[in-house]
């Protein structure tokens, strides 16, 4: 029997019960409140059988940084599949109802998300496009590199709802520098850092807030649990500081706790200055994280929403199955200052899947090392290092938003 695809019209505690069986472990009641508080009806596909709920897709519309800027995403979220019903196409059916969407409305050129296993969505066209590392440094191994100025900095508990309109101006900025992280609004503060959202609370303590400060201006923060199970440690869930010291600070702090013998952070930037300041490097044992996959829905404003390291003057030949209207010839003129895209029928000098363009679209590393594996493939000599070198990025892009 087939599914119909179409908009849903049905009460979040209908939906709350297909994804309690798709996820096969029931939310808390304090999660479902957060989910729902987020949740934007109007966005969700769902597929039904005989007005059965058989399969739904949803997304968040969020701001996402780019290289260059910010940018209105789709935040995809809540994919689930009745497990009566899976591998017979559902999925397939809602990401592209989904995307097409997306391409119909143009206002959000790409769509992104966290998957909870990583094979499903590059058929999609969805490509990886930033990494974490997650670590556990043992307290025994908590030394760090002297920073300058570190001992100068204040480190002190506050209220994370009390301090959330500093510790949010703070992310917020760091955000603007960091393509793959997200503006929050008030709506995203309450999710991300409250108290509702954590998936595991057993043994641990409710959520802190330290604030850092020096000369009685706030200069960082992070926050996390303390948990004493089976062992004693603390579970960071996010450091944000406006420089070096009061970052060496933090960690200081957080990788120092009485009673507690080791600090865990799933969710470190891969250019992290924690991973160089750790005197024993091989302590934290970093692990790589696949983080936000990356969804370009519509090549042309896609790729004319960031700005370039180097001027680049290129046409992309674009294969894309799964989308038709982004396969094709893309003339792309960018650089520091903006960019314009536009289809052509002048020759390509570089041929890439829509995949490959979502992974390096953030900035990260690069078109060249997916041409060395045979993924991209260069018509015109030196036109592929030119491009990999115009898409990277000051920083290396990173995810610190849940959804
Ligand atoms: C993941 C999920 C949504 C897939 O739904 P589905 O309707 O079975 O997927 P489809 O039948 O459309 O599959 C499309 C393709 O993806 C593949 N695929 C889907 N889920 C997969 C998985 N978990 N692992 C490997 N391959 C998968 C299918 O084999 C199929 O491959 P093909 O194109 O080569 O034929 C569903 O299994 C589910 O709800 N799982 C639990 C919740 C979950 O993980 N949601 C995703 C949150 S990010």
């Amino acid at each position: 029997m087939t599914n119909s695809i179409g908009r849903y019209e049905g009460e979040w505690a209908e939906l709350v019960k297909l994804l309690n069986l798709g996820f096969a472990e029931p939310w808390s009641d304090a999660q479902l409140l957060a989910e729902q508080k987020m949740w934007e009806p109007a966005r969700s596909i769902v597929a039904s059988e005989d007005k059965e709920l058989t399969g739904h897709t949803t997304s968040f519309g969020m701001t996402m940084s780019v290289p260059g800027g910010q940018l209105p995403v789709a935040g995809v979220s809540m994919v689930c599949v009745s497990p009566t019903h899976t591998r017979r196409g559902i999925l397939r059916d809602l990401m592209r109802a989904q995307l097409t969407e997306l391409h119909e409305t143009g206002v959000e050129p790409v769509a992104v998300l966290t998957a909870s296993e990583p094979v499903i969505y590059g058929r999609f066209g969805y490509g990886l496009g930033s990494d974490h590392q997650q670590i556990t440094v043992p307290k025994a191994s908590r030394a760090l590199r002297p920073v300058a100025g570190a001992d100068k900095v204040r480190v002190r508990y506050a209220d994370p709802v009390e301090a959330r309109p500093v510790t949010t101006r703070i992310h917020n900025d760091e955000a603007l520098g960091r393509p793959g992280m997200f503006h929050h609004d008030a709506r995203w503060e309450s999710y991300v850092g409250g108290e509702n959202v954590v998936t595991n609370t057993s043994g641990a303590s409710p959520l802190r807030c330290v604030l850092a400060s020096v000369d009685g201006e706030v200069t960082g923060y992070a926050h996390f649990r303390t948990r004493r199970t089976t062992k004693g440690f603390v579970d960071v869930s996010r450091v944000h500081a406006r420089d070096l010291a009061s970052h060496a600070a933090l960690w200081q702090f957080l990788l120092n706790q009485d009673l507690l013998s080791e600090t865990t952070y799933e969710q470190l930037p891969s250019d992290d200055p924690l991973l160089s300041l750790l005197v024993d490097p091989r302590a934290p044992k970093p692990t790589t994280a696949d983080g936000l996959w990356v969804r370009l829905a519509d090549v042309g404003k896609a790729l004319a929403g960031r700005t370039y390291a180097e001027e680049l003057d290129v046409v992309l030949g674009v294969s894309d199955d799964f989308l038709p209207w982004n396969a094709g010839h893309w003339h792309l003129v960018g650089g520091p200052a903006g960019a314009t895209c536009e289809q052509t029928d002048r020759p390509a000098d570089v041929l890439v899947d829509v995949r490959e363009l979502g992974a390096v679209y953030l900035g990260k590393p690069s078109l060249e090392l997916l041409g060395a594996a045979g993924l991209v493939e260069e018509r015109t000599e030196g036109a592929l290092a030119a491009t990999s070198r115009a898409f990277l990025g000051k920083r290396l892009p990173w995810l610190d938003t849940g959804f």
